[in-house]
This record gives structure tokens, C-alpha cells and sequence, in this order.
């Protein structure tokens, strides 16, 4: 939403933060929040951990009851009466307040002018939703006009896009989807979720379950990743994080997964530009993650701004009403991006907002995301309605979703918030501890010459902390993050300083600079940076590389500041921004071991340089410096592991791991003639401070019928010196059928730890689900009979392999 974000900047004033020395927390403590609320270690995949039956149902699941009187995800009483009630007050309403309830508008705190038409409606007609407000007593004050002015006193639906945390800030989706732990994005969004409704906050923008295949596009950072089975993990995870057990329950929101559908695969990785898909991609790679998180029970699904196959996702009526509606069963409220429904007629769909509300109902959408200052195109409504151009019963339709998400939100009963629980909840050490957790959990570590990592503390005496990055509390905290609700981070160098004291002396160097984007970010507070002197670089670049001779190693922070990804954040190289490639070059020329430690939300190319360790700790949030600390000095072990092919330039995109199997499956290497085509780093991939050996590869049976669960089990042994973490991934492949199959497709995983010589048999189960695909043929999905590969081990290479066949013996 380019106008839109072009305003907010103006009330959203990213970080400069203050300093803030912290007390290393001893990583014992550190999985304490997590563990006590997240049913760590169970497999994704249905399947089982021997000696442990926990298990996560991330892929199915029954549609949930969305009534607050059910309590439970079953059962429909309670809805019937939602239903009820939401009628009575239908019953009552003039067009123009059904009108006013179909309308989201965005309410910007020092931009009062954007926000008068807003006002006006709370006072007479009353307001569907407001964005972007997160005081407490301002949202009472507001609340105040629509529940005792407007003249049905229904209250607003407070919104808001809570990506990684409202207060706390936690890693980047991204980094949550590199842990490969459910469990954690589950506890994260979950404190989200806590400080968000303590502030008055009831539906947020989130997650986004878009699949990203082209590491161009600047909103991957947001996703998680590459893969529909991860994703669909994490954007399940995350909405039970952000809804809890029960819709509507005091410490939760309403998850509103986004964007439906297809935007990651925009055009050239360019933002807002068009996406073809076909429907085998759409059916088996992009629509895949929203199933899940409805499965979980998402009260809402924010409709994409561009065009899928040529409709505007707004109008596009098989999209919202026969997908998401028909065959995903899809029951709660449908919105639309920001200014999208408006643009109908920039994009010449439409040439009237009568048109464009036409067009956007009869397509399945319910409630309408105004940029900021804009004229709902809603305010049309009357008329479209007078002139029959669009149908009275889908009108109620739509605004019973919006009645029935507030009942069941509780809003009617308690519109209001406590104004001084905020401080409380912001306060709780425990989020601050699992941030660092969460941090820890996601960085991946993709080189380690020499066992360079962790660093032998006993010895060290000196570290040369350099890199733009280094000290940048922004940086460190990523996208999406919001000064209005007070947010902090601990800087590397900070965290390097609090966890090893005067022991040890750091020095430091900012190196180069952040260039600037050619193009502003949409969000301009985003390119704000400190008024600061002028920085002399070529000098700079001289002065670090003399630290790092000087030190017994450095620790080179690199990558791109959180301006360069997100929405807006689309880019055409992979390269290292500004001059940072040269002081790689000159740091690592200076003789000492060098740790690349990157914040990115993207693969960067590094081309042949050579530091003695890579460390992607992605945007790592408020405890990032913290965290970063633990892994460098071996109080956390990596275990996170790549969620997207690491292609080796931006000429490779998309280039991801399940592609289907060409005529030519090897070798890899004269696909491209003038250079390999092979990825710098695998997905799944990411090394840990010890060993692992997978073995004993089992298939319960060698033939199975169709639709028979598949059980597979596989030993995972701990063959280093330290307790660590694998992520034991299953992936098969299907040799024969109706279309043809992806190379290999993840299918299970689960995170584990393993203490030195511990073996531990990991058990998966393949579902119907997990055998059956999408195929242009029947149109329809289908469960072939075929011989099938199995592979498990750390990552998508994984050599370890079995086979089962689905059919009877030829
Ligand atoms: C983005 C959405 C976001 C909305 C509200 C739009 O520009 O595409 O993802 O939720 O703004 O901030």
C-alpha cells in the first residue's frame, strides 16, 4: 500500500533507541518461557517421537468453532447464537451503516487531516475497523464514539500489523521459519498476541503465508520461505500462537494470514507487480500455507493487491469465493489490502466505485482496507445497492462476517481496554527471554573452517567488532516495527560487551555505511538514519582492517539494513550493499579468523571470500545483541536451518529446491553454460557446533494401499562433543503417475536435541495428504499409485534413502 505507507511514515518513527546495558541471562534459563508453554520436539508430519506421544497436528484439523461460548474448536451452539445476534443487528441497519461497517480505515496519530472522515463516521454511522492505533487510551477514546454516539453503538475492531511482535520484538518470520520449530513461532506469537490486546489491539495482519521463491522480492522477510509444507507448519503454528485454544479468548487476537494469493511470485521479484500461477503451483505450492492456518483457525484472510492470472485478487471471484470459501471451507472474514478495492480503477477494471464494490463483493470480499486519506470506495455502497448492481443478500453476507467477528471477539461485552495493564504486560522478563531463545533458535550457521565456532573463551583476549550493522539497534530489530510501541534492542556489540565484560577487549568499527536506496522506502522513517557526522570510508575500511590485525579475531556484522527488505524491498542483486564487500575483502585480508555474521532476510552473495565462519541471524530483534553473544561464545549451539534455496546471485531466481523433475535431471551444471547453477547453500541446510549421523532408514512395509498411512523411522545420532540441535527432515519423491513430481519434497521434520553418542529414532507418519498433489489432468487432486523415494537427514540433499510402493506387487 504505497500512498498508505507514504503517510503512516510520518506517525511511525523507526528506532534510534537508547543504549541499554544488559545482563547476560544464563543460557539455562533461556528455553524456560519457551518449554513451559510450547510442546517443543514433536514432529511435524503427524508422526510421533518414540518415548514421547506428543503430537502436532499442523496440516489438518476441523474448522474451528469461532463462538467464545463454545470454548472449544468443536461444536456449533455457540456459533448458531453468534449467527443469531449478528442478524438481530443487521436487522436495524441503513445502507450507509452497513456501508461504514464494510470499512477499515487507517487512523495515523500525528496525521489528524487522514483521520477526519474516520471521526465523522465513528460519531453517525459507526466504523467496521481501525488500523494502526496502539494506545490504549486512545483507542478507548475513540471506542468511546462508536459504542455511545454512533446510533447502534457497535464497537470498532482495532487492527493492526503485529508481524514479529508488538513491544518485544522478536526474529523476523523468516528467522522463526529458519528454527524449524512450530513450537516457538507457537510461543511467540502467542506473547504477540499478549501485548497487542493489552493495548486494545484485536485482529492482526498476519502471518504471512505467502510462499517465496525469488529472494528479489523484499517481502520473503515476512514469510516463511520457499516451502509449502514448512509454511504451512508455520503459518498454522502462528495463528494458534496468535488465537490461542479460544477464539476470542482476553490474551488473543484474530490472525489475519495474507496475502491471498500468489503474491510472492510477482513478477521479476518486483513488488506489486502481477502474478501468473498455474493452478498445479497454486494448488500445491501457494494455496497449501492458507489451508493450514484456516485448518487452525484463522478468523481472517486478507485478500492480495495485485492480479492473480490477470483478475485483481479483490475482484477475483473464484479466488475468494470458490478456493477460499468453497473448497477450503473458509468462514470468517475476508479483507482486502490496502487501497486495493479503490485501485480497481487505477488497474482500469473498474471505471466507477460503484463498479469497484461490485465487483470486490460479488467476488467474496467482506470489509475494505482504505489507504489512509482515501474516500472509501464503500461510501458507494447506497448506490451500488439502489441501482441493483450489487446483490442485497451478499451485502449482509459480508457484513455478518464483520458483526459476527466482533461477537465472537467479545467486543460487544467489552469494548474497552485497561489502560493500565499495558506497562505490566510490556514489563513481563519472561517475552524478553523468549526473544533470546527465539533468536538463538533461528540463527543459521553455514560455515565453520576449523571449528572456528564457538569461540575458545579461556584464550580470547581481543575481538574487532565491525560492520555497519554492528552496533544498529534498528537494523537489529528488522521491519515492521513500530518506535509508537516502544520497542529495544541490544545491539551485537552490545550483547559481545554485557556477556564477556572486561575480560575480554572489543574494539570497534562501523567500517562503511549503509548506502542509501536509490528509491525511498515506502515507509520514509524506515530510510531515516541519526544525524551523524560524515564517515571517511576508504579511511575506515584501513582503520578496521588494522583492528582485526590487531585482535585475535573479528566479528564482521554485514548485511542489508531492514530498509532494504519488506514491502518496498524488492531488489535486483544479491550483492552486499555499498562498500561492504571490500571491507569483507579487507578484513579477511588482514590475516586473523574472521566471523561473518549476517543480518538478511535474503541469500547475499559473497562471492570467493573466505571468512573463517557465516552466521545468518536474519533480523534477530530485541534481544538479537544477546543472543548472537550466546552462539559466538558457545553458550547456545546453532540448529537453524535454511528455509529457502540460497541461490548463488540474483541472475539464479527463483531457483528452488522441488522443482519437478526435468527430462534432464543431471547434472546441474550446464543448465547455465557459463557457471554453475548449483545454490551456494542447500535448503534445510545448517551446520551445528557438533556432528550428526542419520541411519537405520525403516518403512514399516513395502507396499501400502492407497490412502494408508506410511510410517517411517530413522535413527539420528550425536556424533560430536556438544549437545546440539538437528532437524531431522524427511523428504520422497513419487516415480510414476498422473503428473509429474517435484525431484523431492519435504514432508516431515522435526527439531531435536541430542547430548555427545545420544542416538534417538525419529518417527514420521505420511498421511493421504502428504501423498496426494494437485494435477492439471483431472483438474483435481490425485493419489497415484507408484513406487515412492524416501530420503531423511539434515537437509534436502539428505543421501540416506528407502522406497515404499502404494499399489500391489507387479
Ligand atoms: C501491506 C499489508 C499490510 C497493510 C496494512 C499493506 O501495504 O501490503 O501487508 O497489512 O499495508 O499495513
Amino acid at each position: 500500500m504505497v500512498a498508505g505507507l507514504a503517510s503512516r511514515k510520518n506517525m511511525v518513527k523507526m528506532m534510534p533507541l537508547k543504549r541499554r546495558a544488559v545482563r547476560a541471562i544464563p543460557i539455562s534459563c533461556l528455553a524456560l518461557a519457551y518449554a513451559a508453554t510450547a510442546s517443543a520436539q514433536a514432529p511435524v508430519g503427524g508422526g510421533t517421537q518414540s518415548g514421547d506421544e506428543r503430537q502436532i497436528s499442523d496440516r489438518s484439523g476441523s474448522q474451528l468453532d469461532l463462538s467464545p461460548q463454545a470454548k472449544t474448536r468443536s461444536g456449533t451452539t455457540g456459533d448458531n447464537a453468534v449467527k443469531a445476534r449478528a442478524k438481530r443487528i443487521l436487522a436495524q441497519m441503513s445502507d450507509a451503516e452497513k456501508a461504514a461497517q464494510l470499512t477499515q480505515s487507517f487512523y495515523l496519530q500525528p496525521v489528524p487531516r487522514a483521520n477526519v472522515g474516520a471521526i465523522e463516521a465513528l460519531k453517525t454511522t459507526g466504523l467496521g475497523s481501525l488500523l494502526f492505533v496502539t494506545d490504549p487510551a486512545e483507542i478507548n477514546r475513540l471506542q468511546k464514539m462508536a459504542v455511545e454516539e454512533s446510533r447502534l453503538k457497535i464497537p470498532v475492531l482495532f487492527a493492526f500489523d503485529v508481524i514479529h511482535g508488538l513491544h518485544t520484538i522478536f526474529p523476523v518470520p523468516i528467522g522463526l521459519a529458519a528454527s524449524w520449530d512450530p513450537a516457538l513461532a507457537e510461543s511467540v506469537q502467542a506473547v504477540a498476541a499478549r501485548e497487542s490486546r493489552v493495548v486494545g489491539v484485536h485482529w492482526t495482519f498476519a502471518p504471512n503465508a505467502d510462499i517465496a521463491r525469488d529472494p528479489r522480492w523484499g517481502r520473503i522477510v515476512e514469510t516463511s520461505g520457499e516451502d509449502p509444507f514448512l509454511g504451512s507448519a508455520m503459518a498454522a503454528a502462528q495463528v494458534r500462537g496468535f488465537q490461542g485454544a479460544n477464539f476470542g479468548s482476553p490474551e488473543h487476537v484474530m490472525a489475519g494470514p495474507k496475502h491471498f494469493a500468489g503474491y510472492g511470485a510477482s513478477l521479476g521479484g518486483r513488488d506489486w507487480d502481477e502474478v501468473n500461477l498455474s493452478d498445479a503451483e497454486l494448488w500445491n505450492a501457494h494455496f497449501p500455507p492458507f489451508k493450514a492456518a484456516i485448518d487452525a483457525g484463522a478468523g481472517a484472510i486478507m485478500a492480495a493487491y495485485m492480479p492473480l492470472n490477470g483478475v485483481p485478487a479483490v475482484a477475483n471471484r473464484w479466488l475468494l469465493t470458490d478456493v477460499l470459501r468453497g473448497a477450503m471451507g473458509f468462514k470468517g472474514l475476508i479483507g482486502s489490502d490496502s487501497g486495493s478495492v479503490n485501485k480497481l480503477i487505477v488497474q482500469n477494471l473498474t471505471s466507477t466505485s460503484v463498479q469497484s464494490v461490485a465487483r470486490s463483493l460479488d467476488a467474496g470480499l467482506d470489509i475494505e482496507m482504505v489507504d489512509p486519506g482515501k474516500k472509501p470506495a464503500m461510501a458507494a455502497l447506497p448506490d451500488a445497492l439502489a441501482s441493483g448492481a450489487v446483490e442485497r443478500a451478499r451485502v449482509d453476507d459480508a457484513v455478518l462476517h464483520v458483526l459476527e467477528a466482533k461477537i465472537r471477539m467479545g467486543l460487544f461485552e467489552h469494548p474497552y481496554v485497561d489502560t493500565r495493564q499495558a506497562e505490566k504486560v510490556f514489563a513481563d522478563p519472561r517475552s524478553r527471554t523468549l526473544a533470546r531463545t527465539a533468536a538463538a533458535r533461528s540463527a543459521v550457521l553455514l560455515r565453520n573452517e576449523n571449528a572456528i565456532l564457538p569461540l575458545a573463551r579461556g584464550k580470547l583476549r581481543s575481538i574487532a567488532v565491525i560492520g555497519p550493522l554492528a552496533d544498529s539497534a534498528k537494523d537489529t530489530l528488522g521491519p515492521w516495527v513500530f518506535e509508537q510501541n516502544k520497542p529495544s534492542a541490544t545491539t551485537i556489540l552490545q550483547g559481545l560487551r554485557a556477556k564477556l565484560g572486561s575480560n575480554v577487549k572489543l574494539t570497534f568499527s562501523e567500517g562503511v555505511r549503509m548506502p542509501k536506496r536509490l528509491f525511498p522506502s515506502p515507509s520514509s522513517t524506515a530510510d531515516a538514519v541519526p544525524e551523524r557526522p560524515p564517515l571517511d570510508e576508504t579511511a575506515e575500511i584501513t582503520r578496521a582492517a588494522a583492528l582485526a590485525r590487531d585482535a585475535d579475531v573479528a566479528v564482521l556484522v554485514l548485511g542489508e539494513a531492514m530498509n532494504m527488505v519488506s514491502e518496498g524491498g524488492s531488489r535486483s542483486s544479491l550483492e552486499l550493499p555499498g562498500r561492504q564487500q571490500e571491507l569483507l575483502d579487507a578484513v579477511v585480508a588482514a590475516g586473523k579468523p574472521v566471523i561473518v555474521v549476517l543480518m538478511s532476510a535474503r541469500p547475499l552473495s559473497l562471492h570467493d571470500s573466505k571468512p573463517a565462519a557465516i552466521l545468518d541471524v536474519w533480523y534477530p530483534g530485541t534481544e538479537g545483541g544477546s543472543a548472537v553473544a550466546d552462539i559466538l561464545t558457545g553458550d547456545a549451539v546453532p540448529g537453524g536451518k535454511l528455509p529457502f534455496t540460497w541461490i548463488r546471485s540474483a541472475a539464479h531466481a527463483p531457483n528452488f529446491y522441488d522443482q519437478l523433475l526435468s527430462h534432464k535431471p543431471d547434472p546441474v551444471n550446464g543448465r547455465y553454460w557459463n557457471e554453475t547453477s548449483e545454490p551456494s547453500y542447500a535448503f534445510g541446510f545448517g551446520l551445528s557446533y557438533t556432528s550428526f549421523a542419520f541411519s537405520n532408514l525403516k518403512i514399516a512395509k513395502r507396499y501400502y494401499g492407497r490412502g494408508e498411512p506410511v510410517t517411517v523411522s530413522v535413527d539420528v545420532a550425536n556424533t560430536g562433543e556438544r549437545t546440539g540441535d538437528e532437524v531431522a527432515q524427511l523428504y520422497i519423491h513419487q516415480r510414476e503417475g498422473t503428473s509429474v513430481r517435484p525431484v523431492r519434497e519435504l514432508k516431515g521434520f522435526q527439531r531435536i536435541t541430542l547430548k555427545p553418542g545420544e542416538v534417538r529414532t525419529v518417527t514420521f507418519k505420511l498421511s493421504a495428504e502428504d501423498l496426494r498433489y494437485w494435477s492439471a489432468v483431472t483438474r483435481s487432486y490425485v493419489a497415484d499409485e507408484s513406487l515412492f523415494d524416501v530420503w531423511a537427514g539434515g537437509d534436502s540433499r539428505a543421501s540416506l534413502h528407502a522406497e515404499f510402493t502404494v499399489g500391489s506387487p507387479k
